[in-house]
């Protein structure tokens, strides 16, 4: 089992949007998941910082390239013990750090066990714009995709755009990789995490709708691997031809 470095998947000026490596081992505890760290000056928001086993990875990874209390943002897409589980330790290295995650789950937080109500701040409904160093990073409602509260997040300078479980591939033991590069054979690996657990077609009109006219250099998912260039739409693509899913599919 490989430990994959971080990788700088953008970089312009002072403004870097960063993967935050990989220890294949940790898949023999739960699903391998990605963390994302976007930088601004010296300034961090870090994506979907990840469960408790990863939590000394990602750490490690994040100081090569700022101090932890410089983290100005921890950014949620859902509440999920892959996406929040560490979020007591992160609270604890990071104590500038704002929290955002969306309304309906902003009180279930605090049964991680860390008061942490005075850092929290809702994302409404209809998602926001939150500001990071001399720009902003977009909140974008994908209610349903997979939680009932649920936002990916766009970085309008990296044109790069977090799509949290949206996007997920799951792995044959050992054939990991960072980068989509034959889409049709990656596909393989998503479709049976999104037909079960997308629940109706209409969230992912939806979202579809709210990103058209989106300029978006690269998707980058919780699970499973980037995608880039072409793959951008092919994935747009494959997600809407999706016919059945969830509650269409149910058997029992
Ligand atoms: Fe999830
Ligand atoms: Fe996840």
């Amino acid at each position: 089992m490989k430990v994959h470095k971080p990788y700088v998947i953008f970089e312009e000026k002072d403004h870097s949007f960063i993967w935050l490596g990989l220890d294949e081992s940790d898949a023999e505890k739960g699903v391998l998941t990605n963390q994302y760290l976007i930088r601004d000056g010296e300034k961090g928001a870090i994506l979907d910082a990840g469960g408790y086993f990863v939590f000394e990875r990602v750490l490690n990874s994040v100081q090569e390239f700022l101090k932890p209390e410089n983290i100005s943002l921890l950014l949620f897409s859902h509440q999920d013990p892959d996406v929040v589980g560490a979020l007591n330790l992160w609270v604890d290295v990071a104590p500038n750090a704002q929290i955002y995650v969306s309304e309906l789950w902003e009180r279930f937080l605090p049964h991680l066990g860390q008061e942490v109500s005075e850092k929290i701040n809702e994302i409404p409904d209809m998602g926001m714009r939150i500001p990071f160093g001399s720009s902003f990073i977009e909140a974008i409602p994908a209610h349903f995709l997979h939680s009932p509260g649920n936002f990916h997040f766009y970085d309008p300078i990296s044109r790069g755009y977090f799509s949290g479980d949206m996007g997920a591939a799951i792995f044959p033991k050992g054939t990991w990789y960072l980068i989509v590069e034959d889409f049709e054979e990656h596909a393989k690996l998503m479709e049976a995490f999104h037909r079960r657990y997308i629940p109706s077609r209409k969230a992912i009109e939806l979202w579809l709708n709210r990103i058209r006219g989106l300029q978006i250099d690269f998707i980058a998912p919780q699970h499973g691997s980037v995608f880039q260039g072409d793959n951008v739409k092919k994935f747009l693509q494959w997600m809407s031809s999706l016919d059945k899913v969830g509650l269409d599919l149910l058997t029992f």
